[in-house]
């Protein structure tokens, strides 16, 4: 029993190991990932030796002098000056020697890094990621895409309490604080989707505000910007009523849509703007499939399919109103 717990508890332990897992920090896939690896690496060594020597003294001293029979008790020692400053000075030493290569890149993780830098600014919300691009003027929400090959400076923040922006292969984590600018360089080596999920306890759901990175060439990256910057085809007669009754315009922006304000880098909404709903893979702080039935089921009740979210409607809609619904927002590409 004991022995068949253990293997499986050991069979977990080397799964996060695999080099297959979605978000796996000691698998980088980028150049700043990668400076977080090799320190870890070097600070992971020096932790080994330092745990083989202090538990290997304390395994000895218990066996050297373990009570025996007809043994009395050892000379009774207090205080050994050479000995004091010999176990204050090492450790000192030690933790200096992890410190400096710590700090160093720590800071050097949260600078601009030189060269052709794509900024972003990233805030967070319970339970959403906001994204700006600041220099190409788009807003979007929970998929982060970058150019791969080329470093990205995020700049964070939050509207509410502390999130964390973690994306494993990609970058260290860094915490988004509310009133203050905390910031991270990432660069995906290749195209492809990278991982990322709130790493700061925030709420009832904080497990569910997670986010993706599309890296992608930088034409591809380009044709992307250039759609986001178009306005939505407006809505339909009957959509727009649906949206003014449900009171949308209150938390989303919708750019091209009568009622709504446009989307506009630098201010912040309660809600995810929704002029390229369509065009995400997910929705929700990236925890849905973006299909007519995740949809559905969202607009139904979205407190019960994300507990906590600010998404309150004031009416439950009619199935003809969320029909009607999804097939507008889901057109919106
Ligand atoms: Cu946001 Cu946890």
């Amino acid at each position: 029993m004991a022995v068949g717990a253990g293997l499986a508890v050991a069979a977990l332990l080397l799964a996060a190991c695999s080099e297959d897992l979605p978000q796996n920090a000691l698998d980088p896939e980028g150049p700043f990932a990668r400076k977080a690896d090799v320190l870890w690496d070097g600070v992971f060594w020096v932790a080994v030796a330092v745990f083989i020597v202090v538990e290997g003294l304390l395994v000895y001293v218990l066996f050297r002098f373990r009570h025996r029979p007809g043994r009395g008790m050892p000379s009774q020692v207090h205080g050994n000056r050479r000995l004091e400053i010999a176990w204050t000075i090492l450790p000192a030493l030690l933790l200096a020697g992890v410190a400096f290569p710590t700090l160093g890149t720590l800071f050097e993780l949260s600078r601009r890094p030189p060269g052709n830098v794509l900024d972003v600014e990233v805030t967070g919300h319970q339970f959403w990621w906001e994204i700006n691009y600041p220099d190409e003027e788009v807003v979007a929400a929970n998929e982060l895409h970058i150019p791969a090959g080329r470093p990205v400076f995020v700049r964070l923040t939050s509207v509410d309490v502390v999130h964390s922006f973690w994306i494993p292969k990609l970058a260290g984590k860094q915490d988004l604080r509310p009133g203050q600018e905390t910031s991270l360089a990432l660069q995906a080596d290749r195209p492809g989707l990278y991982l990322g999920q709130c790493a700061e306890y925030c709420g009832a759901s904080h497990a569910n505000m997670r986010l993706r990175v599309f890296a992608q060439s930088q034409q591809d990256f380009d044709e992307w910007v250039r759609r986001q910057r178009r306005a939505a085809p407006p809505p339909p007669q009957e959509v727009m009523q649906v949206m003014q009754s449900a009171g949308c315009a209150g938390c989303h922006t919708l750019a091209g849509a009568e009622g709504f304000a446009e989307p506009q880098v630098g201010t912040s909404t309660i809600g995810p703007d929704l002029t390229h709903f369509g065009e995400r893979t997910t929705f929700a702080g990236a925890i849905l499939r973006n299909s007519d039935q995740n949809l559905r089921a969202w607009l139904r009740d979205p407190l019960a399919v994300k507990p906590g979210n600010d998404m309150v409607l004031p009416r439950r809609l009619s199935e003809a109103e969320i029909e009607a619904l999804v097939a507008y927002l889901r057109s919106l590409e």
